[in-house]
């Protein structure tokens, strides 16, 4: 028999569906678990069986609802009318689901996606990797079920998913047994009404919505000019004091902010020092590019709120000189990079406020939800928003890689550098390295790494004095 003609009581169904403006659910479930799914089925529901399966159409009824009706069992469903309007197409479709549901290369098949999303190099629409390099909702939806992941991750024998643990906050997805039984069928009704397709789609359509907005705001995107004349001298170490005070004597409020800092009460000289010449000397080239990359970003500031702006700037200021404190443990080096990532590694809630977009918390260091409520809101976190910003400015691609992988150090090209202002953020925050908020690739990088550990009362104790000198320093500049 054809399989329309086996199909033709649904389809009748169908039709009466239709002619009502209802919903209609039609549920593929193996043959072997047709006993079980008949004694779920309502009497007003029809089912065929059709060679290995069984077809029961669940009349005006949704996806979840279908899905709850036959829960322990492994099942595709698709819905009249958004997956199909004929009792073929649903049919097929549903099979379809049954197919990538059923055992366990699903799993397999949903890991290469998310791995093709973030290794993909996005060489045909350069602002894709913008949009489509995180998935923060998905991570936070895996950090929330703690149980589910330790089932997955278990044992040796699932190497390709043991990168996923990386994205996860530490002690997420450790190995050890499952607290309650978790059955793969569990997991495989989880993750399906998970939807992660649609709310990938969703997200990727949001994300080009909001850059095409940003990018329409052109003018919001420019540094003054003599902060970029200065960033553009970082890289020169041999730099004439007189050629850098040069520079900046052309601009009457870098001049009076160099001189007001020199002589703050943190220098401690009891002699007024009022040559700029003098102060860059004092003060050291480093320390005047930090000066002049700060005036740009105040610039911002004032766009938005006072109260966000003076935690804002306080908190990115604090995690620059923590980072150029923690970089040489870590290994990273380079100072000047180091301060500017922590300086702008918050730059992109900076430019949401200023649009009046949703930002997650700003009272911890920014959790997976927190990442993911702003990904519902706009397309992209912060972490990409500042990314995007910092190419548009033309910086360096190693600060745009710094910004985007703050909260996920290991998609990072240096991870040295990722890893570095991640635990700056942490302990800026919390005032010591609460692991729990720590994303478990910097532990493990941490652990593999070789040198002295840093104790956490070393690394409170100096968390308070950059703190305690931030405040000097803004106290001079007031
Ligand atoms: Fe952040
Ligand atoms: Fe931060």
């Amino acid at each position: 028999m054809e399989h329309t003609d086996i199909l033709a009581p649904l389809d009748i169904e169908l039709q009466k569906v239709r002619s009502l403006g209802g919903s209609m659910s039609v549920v593929v479930i193996p043959q072997r678990y047709a006993d079980k799914a008949l004694g779920y089925k309502r009497t007003v529901d029809t089912a065929v069986s059709m060679k290995d399966y069984l077809v029961v159409g669940l009349f005006n009824t949704q996806a979840s609802e279908a899905s709850a009706r036959f829960l322990s069992l492994p099942k595709g469903i698709a819905v009249y009318p958004q997956d199909g309007k004929d009792i073929e197409t649903l049919f097929f479709e549903a099979l379809e689901r049954l197919r990538f549901m059923g055992t366990t290369p699903w799993v397999k098949r949903l890991w290469d996606s998310i791995k093709d999303a973030r290794s993909s190099e996005f060489k045909d629409d350069p602002e894709s990797r913008f949009i489509s390099s995180t998935f923060y909702q998905f991570l936070a939806f895996l950090a929330a079920h703690p149980n589910e992941m330790r089932y997955l991750l278990k044992g040796s024998d699932n190497p390709e998913l043991s990168w996923v643990r990386e994205y996860l906050p530490y002690g997420h997805g450790n190995a050890g047994e499952s607290r309650e039984n978790v059955s793969e069928a569990d997991i495989t009704e989880l993750f399906q009404s998970w939807r992660y397709q649609e709310k990938m789609e969703t997200k990727s359509e949001k994300g080009k919505n909001t850059l095409r907005r940003f990018r329409n705001i052109e003018h919001l995107f420019t540094l003054p000019s003599i902060s970029r004349e200065i960033i553009g001298l970082a890289g020169d170490t041999l730099l004439a004091a007189s050629k850098m005070a040069g520079i900046i004597e052309k601009d009457p409020v870098l001049t009076s902010r160099v001189l007001k800092v020199v002589n703050s009460a943190f220098y401690g000289f009891h002699r007024q020092i009022d040559s700029v010449e003098q102060a860059v000397v004092i003060l050291g080239n480093d320390e005047v590019i930090n000066l002049a990359f700060s005036i740009a970003i105040h610039k911002v500031l004032e766009t938005i709120s006072p109260e966000y702006a003076k935690q804002l700037w306080e908190h990115s200021l604090v995690v620059a000189h923590l980072s150029q404190w923690l970089g040489p443990h870590i290994g990273y080096t380079n100072k000047q990079r180091l301060y500017t990532v922590g300086l702008l590694h918050d730059l992109g809630k900076i430019m949401f406020l200023q649009r009046g977009h949703f930002i997650g918390g700003f009272s911890g260091p920014a959790s997976l939800e927190d990442l993911a409520g702003e990904e519902i809101d706009s397309g992209i976190s912060h972490a990409e928003m500042g990314g995007y910003i910092a190419e548009r400015w033309n910086l360096p691609e190693a600060i745009v890689d710094g910004l985007m992988s703050h909260h996920l150090p290991s998609k990072a090209r240096d991870m040295s550098l990722a890893v570095t202002v991640h635990l700056a953020d942490v302990l800026a925050h919390c005032g010591g390295i609460d692991l729990a908020r720590v994303n478990s690739a910097a532990v493990t990088y941490l652990s593999e790494r070789k040198g002295p550990a840093i104790s956490q009362d070393v690394l409170s104790q100096t968390a308070g004095e950059i703190v305690q000198r931030v405040k000097t320093i803004l106290e001079a500049e007031k």
